[in-house]
């Protein structure tokens, strides 16, 4: 995994993540419209749809509804880069 995790951490502040998610190490996110993402880095699968593999982790960081139509997870303008360091947080999370 190429990213970042540090930058990652501090990207799912900004995007307000944790609007939605509970991710462990964020003490503000708390929010339960999507599933909490506890041991990402020990799920077989994202979102029910594909396996959690770094590639596809970032395709879903930065395009959810290119995934799953009608999924309530908006596309965030989430870029390349930035979904890398995100995904390289999930990881962290074993
Ligand atoms: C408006 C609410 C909302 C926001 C904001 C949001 N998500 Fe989600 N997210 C969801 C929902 C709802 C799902 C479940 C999607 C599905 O299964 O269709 C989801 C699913 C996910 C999954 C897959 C979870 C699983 O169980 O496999 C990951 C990873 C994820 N989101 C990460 C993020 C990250 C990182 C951000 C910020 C860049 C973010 N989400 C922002 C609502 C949100």
């Amino acid at each position: 995994m190429s990213g970042n995790p540090a930058a990652g951490k501090a990207l799912i502040q900004s995007y307000g993540c944790g609007s939605c998610h509970v991710i462990p190490g964020i003490r503000t996110a708390r929010g339960m419209v999507g599933p909490p993402l506890f041991y990402y880095s020990r799920r077989t699968i994202i979102a029910g749809e594909l396996p959690n593999t770094p590639d596809n982790l970032v395709r879903w960081i930065e395009n959810p509804p290119a995934i799953e139509p009608g999924t309530a997870m908006p596309n965030l303008g989430v870029t390349d880069s930035q979904a890398h360091d995100i995904a390289a947080y999930l990881y962290t999370l074993r």
